[in-house]
C-alpha cells in the first residue's frame, strides 16, 4: 500500500513528506494505523547527523499511538481494532533480560532493529522498488507502519490516542526513571534537573512514588511553573551554586534521589554531587553528545552515592505501559498539560523548530 511518510533523506536536511510503499505484515508482524505521534529529541538528534548510529534514508518517528489494522501469521498478542502504543524498546517476554525484573533491555530483535530492519532482516518500507529503512523499529512519522507484535503495548481503548503518544517515549521515560529505575520510596526527597517532557515525567513519577519533597531545577521559569503543576513542591532556576543550594536545603546531606533529564554531562555531574551521602541514587536519563564523558570524584561513590542510567525509564513496555495509561485515565497524570501543539504530518519540520525554540513541552502529529 502507498502511505504518506516523513523521510530523512540526508542528515541536516529537512524531512521530506512523500508517498512510500509499505508491504503487508509478515509472520509475527502487525500493520498499525497511526493516529498520533510525538516529536522527540531523538528524531531530531538522528536527523541532524549527530547520532553516531544514525542512517539515511529512513522513515523517522518513534512516539506513536494507533490502531491495529491487520496482523500477519502467528500473531497472538494483538488483534485488529486494538489500540496500541509503539515501543522502540520491545518486550519479548522470554529473553534473559525480559525474564529478569531488574531491566527492560530486551535483546530479542536488537541487532536487526539497529540496522533499520524488521527482525527477519528485511524492510517492509520501499520506494521505486528500493528498500527504505525503518527507524528504532517504529517509523511512526507515517500514516501506517509495520512492527513486530512484541513492540506494541495494548492499551485501554478509552484512552484518547493523541494523549497516548507521549507514553511511547518521553513521558514513560521520566515516570519510569522514578518508579522503576530509582524505585522512589514514600517520604523521600527527590531533585529533578531539567523540566522538559522527561524531567516533568520524573516529577510525576516521584509524586506517584510518594516523595515528600520534589525539587525541580531548570533554566526556564515557564518550565518550573509546569513542574509545580505536575507535583514539584519546590523549584529553582539553575545556577552555578545549585549543588550547594540543594545541600543547604537538606541539612548538608543532599537528596535521596536525583534525576538528570537535560543531556548535559555538566548537569549529570551536579546530579551525582547533589545525591545524598550514604544512600543517594543519581539516575541519568539524558542522552549526552558523542564522545562526552561523565566525571565523578570516586570518593562520592565510596561514601555511598550510587549512579544509575535509565533507558525508557526501565519500563517493560508491554507489561507496564498499559498501567501508566490507566493511571492517566484515573486522573493521576495530567497528559493534556504536556501536549502543547498538534500538527499535521506535512508540518513535522515545524515540530522540530518548536522543540529547538523550547516552545511548549511536546508537539504531537495528528493523522487526519
Ligand atoms: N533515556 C531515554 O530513554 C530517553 C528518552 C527520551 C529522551 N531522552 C533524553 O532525555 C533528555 C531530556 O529530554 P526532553 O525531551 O525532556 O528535553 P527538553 O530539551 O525538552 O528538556 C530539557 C530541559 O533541561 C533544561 N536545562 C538545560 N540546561 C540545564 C541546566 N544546566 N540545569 C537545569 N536544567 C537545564 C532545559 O531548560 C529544558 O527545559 C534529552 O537528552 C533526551 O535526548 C532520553
Ligand atoms: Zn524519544
Ligand atoms: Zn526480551
Amino acid at each position: 500500500m502507498k502511505v504518506r511518510a516523513a523521510v530523512l533523506e540526508a542528515f541536516g536536511e529537512p524531512l521530506v513528506v512523500q508517498d512510500v510503499e509499505l508491504a503487508e505484515p509478515r509472520s509475527g508482524e502487525v500493520l498499525v494505523r497511526l493516529v498520533a505521534c510525538g516529536v522527540c529529541h531523538t528524531d531530531l538528534y538522528t536527523a541532524s547527523g549527530a547520532d553516531p548510529t544514525g542512517y539515511a534514508p529512513c522513515v523517522l518517528g518513534h512516539e506513536g499511538a494507533g490502531v491495529v489494522e491487520r496482523v500477519g501469521d502467528a500473531v497472538s498478542l494483538v488483534r485488529p481494532g486494538d489500540h496500541v502504543i509503539t515501543l522502540f524498546a520491545p518486550e519479548c517476554g522470554v529473553c534473559v533480560h525480559c525474564r529478569s525484573d531488574r531491566t527492560n533491555r530486551c535483546i530479542a530483535i536488537r541487532d536487526q532493529q539497529g540496522l533499520g530492519h524488521l527482525p527477519d532482516g528485511t524492510t517492509r518500507l520501499s520506494r521505486n522498488g528500493e528498500p527504505l529503512r525503518h527507524f528504532m523499529g517504529t517509523s511512526t512519522f507515517a500514516e501506517y507502519t509495520v512492527m513486530p507484535e512484541i513492540a506494541l503495548a495494548k492499551v485501554n481503548p478509552e484512552a484518547p490516542l493523541d494523549g497516548c503518544a507521549p507514553f511511547a517515549c518521553g513521558l514513560s521515560t521520566g515516570i519510569g526513571a522514578a518508579l522503576y529505575t530509582a524505585k522512589v520510596e514514600p517520604g523521600s526527597t527527590c531533585v529533578v534537573f531539567g523540566c522538559g517532557l522527561v524531567g516533568l515525567g520524573a516529577v510525576i513519577g516521584a509524586r506517584l512514588g510518594g516523595a515528600a519533597r520534589i525539587v525541580a531545577i531548570d533554566l526556564s521559569e515557564e518550565r518550573l511553573a509546569q513542574a509545580r503543576h505536575h507535583g514539584a513542591t519546590e523549584t529553582r532556576v539553575a545556577a552555578d551554586d545549585t549543588v550547594h543550594w540543594i545541600k543547604d536545603e537538606t541539612e548538608g546531606f543532599g537528596a535521596d534521589y536525583t534525576f538528570e533529564a537535560t543531556g548535559s554531562v555538566a548537569v549529570m555531574r551536579q546530579a551525582v554531587e547533589a545525591a545524598r551521602e550514604a544512600w543517594g541514587l543519581a539516575t541519568m536519563c539524558g542522552v549526552a553528545g558523542k564522545g562526552e564523558t561523565l566525571e565523578i570524584v570516586p570518593r562520592l561513590l565510596i561514601t555511598g552515592r550510587r549512579v544509575a542510567g535509565s533507558s525508557f525509564g526501565g519500563v517493560k513496555g508491554r507489561s507496564q505501559v498499559p498501567g501508566l495509561v490507566d493511571r492517566w485515565l484515573a486522573g493521576e497524570i495530567d497528559v493534556d498539560a504536556l501536549i502543547s501543539h498538534r500538527l499535521p504530518l506535512e508540518h513535522v519540520q515545524r515540530g522540530f523548530e518548536l522543540m529547538e525554540e523550547q516552545n511548549g513541552i511536546r508537539s504531537v502529529i495528528s493523522f487526519g
